[in-house]
């Protein structure tokens, strides 16, 4: 049975008290989701990432970034070391903001790939096309630059600890449209080729979730596609009961019955 994939980055919008009653109520309203069918993860700021490991046991914590270095004169960032002393064994990088807010380049977001899988870490690599990659047609071919390079050096045994988010950086946030599901599927599909492509029969174990403007009203139609394998949410999972519901949606969507 195909596994499905939910989670959500809180951005910075929720403190330590927020996060923490945020994840008890998830934690809460999901405990009798079969965790064989549906896993569910959460990435809070740095500051919450203490207190929400000690406070839920069913969802996986995740950070929203991280430095390539173990250590050094790198101020104010987090080190993958810093992360393993919570017991963070997630973390997310390349997110859309990363890239154009903070200037991140595919050359670092492969840094930082390759420092979370030697700390043994799963990695949540985020890609998407902008608006003018899109514009021009070359969405497909922005997305295997990231991938490619994103993705360098990672062998096909440390494949398993990978896992995609397809953001079209154009859906995100307030101003976002989001994706239609075909045009979603058809990207999926140029990621997973693209993976193939890299990691031969191992990419099957690549997750590939979609993220931008999911909501409840697209949630469905977004995850019933064939190659979409989870739903990567913001606004829409912020409140624990309505990020509940577009969860159980989705599953029934894809999964009838
Ligand atoms: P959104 O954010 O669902 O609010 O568009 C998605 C994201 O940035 O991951």
């Amino acid at each position: 049975m195909k596994r499905l994939y939910f989670g959500s980055n809180l951005k910075m919008y929720k403190n330590v008290h927020d996060t923490v009653c945020y994840l008890k109520e998830l934690e809460a309203l999901t405990m009798d989701l079969d965790r064989e069918r549906v896993e569910l993860f959460i990435m809070p700021s740095f500051t919450a990432l203490a207190e929400a490991k000690k406070n839920v046991q069913r969802i996986q914590i995740g950070a929203q970034n991280m430095c390539w270095a173990d250590r050094g004169q790198f101020t104010g960032e987090i080190s993958p070391c810093m992360l393993e002393e919570l017991g963070v064994g997630l973390v997310m990088v390349g997110h859309s903001e990363r890239r154009h807010v903070f200037g991140e380049t595919d050359e670092e977001v492969n840094q930082k790939v390759l420092a979370g899988l030697r700390h043994g870490m799963q990695v949540l690599l985020c890609v998407g096309e902008t608006a003018d990659d899109k514009k021009y047609g070359i969405s497909a071919d922005v997305l295997r630059k990231q991938l490619l390079v994103g993705l360098h050096g990672v062998s096909g045994q440390d494949a398993r600890s990978i896992g995609v988010a397809y953001e079209p950086v154009w859906s995100i946030g307030v101003d976002g449209i989001p994706a239609s599901p075909d045009y979603a599927e058809e990207m999926h599909r140029v990621i997973k080729d693209c993976l193939k492509d890299i990691f031969g029969e191992a990419s099957g174990s690549i997750p590939v979730l979609y993220g931008g403007s999911v909501n409840s009203g697209n949630a469905r139609q977004l995850i019933a596609r064939e190659s979409i394998d989870g739903l990567f949410v913001g606004r829409a999972a912020w409140q624990a009961g309505q990020f509940n519901r577009l969860i159980r949606d989705a599953v029934e969507a894809k999964i009838p019955g």
